[in-house]
């Protein structure tokens, strides 16, 4: 660790520890210099609750489905939060509700327009701006959350799905961002879970457009008429509606998706690894 990236480091440690002051449920801030994950990291594994660890590199980030998240090198704000454990639901809720806001709050003139993509993804047009993972570990749950700040571009297909805070036009500091993730999720954890739904809502970018869904029956396409993030969603598929348990059912594809000419049967893209 070079003496600049030290004293980076010092930095967030300092500042953190005093952006706990007045939160209700994150006692403390871990800082690391570099870590591969910090769903992984000992620090989070060795946490109690209410403790939330980050790092200022994340260099091999874990997503949902075992997928990769793509952070590169310090560009992104990469937390773990760890919480009691409760419903899955109601974390992913948390998470969700939480890494919007804190985007939006970064956002200004263009927090309107950021949305929740069910279950948990903050999207803005479309693209993929912030994820969250939720793990049960025994007692224990971490949320860790990621969130795109600083990349001017995105190789290859994730250009197309993905997006940033600097894309989007403004170029907060990381600590800034990561000290509105913290109040949000502070925030969060206390809501209600009517409340958090009702702030769900607002930012539905489910609600109203197509997708494919996976479930335990096979996948299920159609319109999403109303959905509910911790019990499900109604979709009106080309033979009527039907209820999809938030439990069972995931997003496949969202946005554009095609059809396999053979059979009629629907052939998925991979339009939904990030
Ligand atoms: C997803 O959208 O699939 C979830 C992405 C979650 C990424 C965050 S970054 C902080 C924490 N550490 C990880 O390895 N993953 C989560």
């Amino acid at each position: 660790m070079t003496g600049a990236w030290r004293a980076s480091v010092d930095d967030w440690r300092w500042r953190l520890a005093h952006g706990c002051t007045g939160l209700r449920s994150i006692h403390s801030v871990v800082v690391l210099a570099e870590t591969e994950s910090t769903q992984d990291a000992p620090e989070t594994r060795a946490a109690a609750a209410g403790t939330l660890v980050t790092a200022w590199r994340q260099t091999a980030g874990r997503g949902r489905f075992g997928r990769h998240w793509a952070d590169t090198g310090e560009e992104g704000v990469a937390a773990s939060f760890v919480v009691a454990a409760q419903a899955p639901e109601r974390l992913a809720l948390i998470g969700a509700v939480a890494a919007a806001e804190a985007c939006a709050s970064v956002l200004d003139s263009r927090a309107d327009e950021v949305g929740i993509k069910w279950p948990n993804d903050t999207v803005v047009g479309g693209k993929k701006l912030a994820g969250v993972l939720v793990e049960r570990r025994g007692d224990l749950a971490v949320i860790g959350i990621g969130i795109n700040v600083a990349q001017r571009a995105f190789a290859g297909d994730l250009a197309a799905r993905a997006t940033s805070l600097a894309i989007l036009g403004t170029t907060p500091d990381r600590m800034d961002v990561l000290l509105a993730l913290m109040r949000a999720l502070d925030d969060a954890l206390d809501a209600s879970d009517a409340h958090l739904a009702a702030r769900f809502a607002r930012r539905d970018a489910l609600r109203g457009t197509r997708a494919l869904f996976s479930t335990p029956e096979g996948p299920v396409e159609g319109e999403v008429v109303s959905l509910e993030p911790m019990r499900g969603l109604v979709v009106r598929t080309d033979s009527g509606e039907r209820f999809l348990p938030a439990l069972t059912t995931s997003v496949a594809e969202w946005g554009v998706f095609r059809r396999a000419s053979v059979d009629g049967r629907l052939k998925t893209t991979d339009s939904e690894r990030r």
